[in-house]
């Protein structure tokens, strides 16, 4: 059974150890940015483990989607669906109809995970994201909560 907070300063390290090398996730800077900035940053706990995080920003009726990461050796276990659940739900407590999100071209996992969560695309950001062949478009999707 998954546990869920919020996060403060101090859970900023063991946040930024969530991340591959790979990935092109927010670095701690970010997540700091995202909590000075007075973002509600989600974390999501199996017994004491931390296995998730995620950034939200809520305005009037929609709430955002800025980041989220599962841990890189929990991924493909059902955790991600998990913990966007749980954003959904708080979302919809907060009174939030509406949930968006940008998300990479390129990344095929976070997509499949939006759209099987029901999220329909609503836009194109053409070359907004730098990449390593240059620039790659943001898919901007929704879903009514
Ligand atoms: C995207 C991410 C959050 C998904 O978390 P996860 O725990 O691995 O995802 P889940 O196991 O809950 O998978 C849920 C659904 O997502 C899709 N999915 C997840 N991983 C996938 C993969 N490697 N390939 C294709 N689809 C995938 C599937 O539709 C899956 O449903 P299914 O298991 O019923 O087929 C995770 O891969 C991650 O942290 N990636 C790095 C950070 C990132 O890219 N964040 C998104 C920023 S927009």
């Amino acid at each position: 059974m998954m546990a869920f907070r919020l996060a403060g300063h101090d859970d900023l390290p063991a946040i930024n150890r969530l991340a591959k090398p790979n990935d092109a996730v927010w670095s701690e800077r970010a997540w700091r940015d995202a909590l000075d900035s007075g973002y509600d940053v989600h974390l999501m706990f199996d017994d004491t483990v931390l296995s998730g995080a995620a950034a939200v920003q809520h305005c009037l009726d929609e709430t955002e989607l800025l980041e989220i990461v599962i841990a890189g050796q929990l991924r493909g276990k059902g955790l991600g669906r998990q913990l966007m659940e749980h954003l959904l739900h708080v979302a919809r407590r907060g009174g939030a109809t509406r949930m968006l999100l940008e998300v990479r071209e390129s990344n095929l996992p976070a997509r499949a995970l939006y759209e099987s969560l029901g999220f329909t695309q609503n836009g194109l950001r053409k070359n907004y994201y730098p990449c390593e062949n240059g620039r790659e478009h943001a898919v901007l999707m929704e879903k009514n909560t």
